[in-house]
Formats: structure tokens, sequence, C-alpha cells
């Protein structure tokens, strides 16, 4: 990459967001990063986004910034609790990202804004492609197909839309989480086998948004997730083996032992075709990024 690159993080806080920061802030050729939590701005309110992007770009141009990006990790993403307020969630999901997509590209900054596999029906029996036709089941993926329409609607010739899924971190609550502390609290868990997916780590995802910058890769909608494919009954069986407990106390349920709010899709793995077309670098096998994550001790509580 030549000269250095300026970066605003927003949902600075989340899963993905404090991973972010953690890669951008290692970098010598990134400049300090802002990563302003929801406190210090909702991506909601416009005229807040404006002054604090334009804040940030100023600075970032003092400071003889090279190229601008905003990484939009700010979203809704209680599932549930949208089925119940979807306006809320749109609120975040799509008319802010779209705001943000249009003010990013009126100061010559480049938007990497994320999405989501909930945008797809989960009909599918092999991963989606990029350009499978949406079709979300439940509230959340139509805020956030909305979204990707609104960002690319708005900057077509900036900005990147990057669905990533199954997302779990070190530091905030996750599924990974949950089944670590199940593992210590009870004798056996029920985790459901008919929902498959694409785990993965959001320090990984983190990694992937900036090889896409950093290659200067052509706008548009990739997928970004670790390698392979699991169910949730799958994945709590590899996080109590990475444990060193028995992954049989862990038993296969069907979905309908569980009644939520939002439905979730069956099988959302998503394909990473375009990503691999451009010679971005492949994310591990979600095998071998949960044995990092948990090794490293990160995903303990
Ligand atoms: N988690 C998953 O499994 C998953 C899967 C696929 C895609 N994704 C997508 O990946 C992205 C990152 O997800 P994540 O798991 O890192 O989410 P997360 O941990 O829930 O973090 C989201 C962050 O956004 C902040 N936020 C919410 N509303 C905001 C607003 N109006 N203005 C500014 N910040 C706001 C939240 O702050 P508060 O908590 O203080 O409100 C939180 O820090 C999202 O776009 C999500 O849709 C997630």
């Amino acid at each position: 990459m030549s000269g250095r690159l300026a970066a605003l993080v927003t949902g600075a806080h989340g899963q993905l967001g404090h991973d972010l920061v953690t890669v951008l802030g290692s970098r010598p050729d990134v400049l300090p990063v802002w990563g302003p939590r929801h406190a210090d701005l909702d991506i909601g309110d416009a005229v807040a986004v404006e002054r604090y992007v334009g804040d940030w770009a100023s600075s970032a141009r003092r400071e003889g910034a090279a190229r601008l990006v905003i990484f939009n990790a700010a979203a809704y993403t209680a599932v549930d609790a949208a089925e119940k307020d979807e306006p809320a969630a749109l609120r975040v999901n799509a008319a802010a990202p779209g705001f943000l997509a249009a003010v990013a590209q009126s100061h010559g900054a480049r938007l990497v804004h994320v999405s989501s596999d909930y945008v797809f029906p989960g009909d599918a029996t092999t991963p989606y492609p990029e350009e499978a036709p949406v079709g979300p089941l439940s509230a959340y993926g139509r805020t956030k197909a909305a979204g990707e329409r609104a960002v690319l609607t708005a900057a077509p010739e900036q900005a990147y839309v990057v669905r990533s899924a199954w997302l779990y971190s070190a530091h905030a609550p996750s599924f990974v989480r949950t089944m670590a502390r199940l593992e210590r609290s009870r004798d056996t868990v029920e985790v459901v086998t008919d929902q498959r997916g694409s785990p993965t780590w959001s320090y990984e995802l983190a990694q992937g948004l900036l090889a896409l910058v950093v290659r200067g890769a052509p706008p548009g909608i990739y997928h970004c997730v670790c390698a392979g494919e699991a169910s949730w009954y799958e994945l709590a069986r590899a996080v109590f083996e990475e444990l060193g407990a028995d992954p049989d106390r862990v038993r296969p349920v069907s979905s309908d032992r569980f009644a939520r709010p939002a439905p979730r899709p069956a099988y959302s793995v998503l394909g990473t075709f375009r990503w691999d077309r451009e010679g971005l670098p492949a994310l591990p096998h979600w095998r071998t990024a949960l044995h990092t994550a948990l090794a490293r001790a990160a995903v303990s509580t």
C-alpha cells in the first residue's frame, strides 16, 4: 500500500469493530484509528455523522493520509428484537449505511459496509454465491438487505458490501463464549443440528476487510467467511473438544426445540467465489480459526 491509510471504524466496541481497531492499530502504514463507540457517534443521526466524518477526513488530510476508509461495523444486531421493532433496526441497518456511503463518497473515502448471511432465505444446499438473489426470512435480514441496496445505490463506485456470518469474538458475548460457559456449568447442552452456516472469528474477518482495502479490489458485493461449514451442533462440539471436554455432552436437537421470534435460515453458508477470483487471501478453515481463538485463551468466559 503506498501512502498511509486513515481509518474510521463505527461500532468500534462491538465484536468486529473491536478487532478491526486492533488489526488496523498494529499496522505502521495506518494512521491512528478513529473508533467511536455508540455513545460517541450514533450512525442513525445524519447531522452527527456528517460532522464526525468531516472532522475525521480533515484531520486525515492534515496528517497526509493517502487513502481514507470507513469501516461500518455498527449495526442493530438483536435478531429477535428486530421482529418487534423493525423501524429501529431499519434506521441503523439501512438508512444509516446509505447516508454513511454518501458522506464517505463526498470526502473521497471508501466505505466497507458489513452485511450478513441472513439476507438469504436458507433454502440452498450449496454455498450462496455473491450474486444469488436475496430473500430474507426475518426483520433483521430485511433491514440488512435494505442496507446493502442503500450503500450500493449511494456509492456504487466506492463502496464494498461484505457479507459475513456466524461471528464470534474474544471480548463480547457470542455463541462460542456461551458454549464455553455452559461447558463449565452444565453436564449436557442441547444444540440444533438443522441450521448450517459459516462460523467466522471476527479477528479473521477484520484481517480480511483490511486485505480487501489494501488490495484496492473493485467495489461491490463480497463474501468473507472462514472456510468450511458447520451446524451449530458441530460448532458446539468443537468448542467442547477445544476445551478438553467430552463433545458427546453436546446433544443434537432440531430447531423446533427452541422457538424463537425470528426465523433463521436453515442453510446460509457463504461461498467466497468473488473473493477468491480477486486473489484475496482466504480465511482459515473455521475449525483452525476456532482453535487459534481458544488457544489464545481469548474466548474463555
Ligand atoms: N454477529 C454475527 O453473527 C454476524 C453475522 C453476520 C454479519 N454480521 C454483521 O457484522 C457486523 C458486525 O457485527 P457484530 O457481531 O460485531 O455486532 P455487535 O457486536 O452487536 O456490534 C455492533 C456495534 O454497533 C453498535 N451500534 C448499534 N447501534 C448503533 C448506532 N446507531 N450507532 C453507532 N453504533 C451502534 C453497538 O453498540 P451498542 O451495543 O452500545 O448499541 C455495537 O458496539 C454487523 O453489520 C452485523 O450485521 C454479524
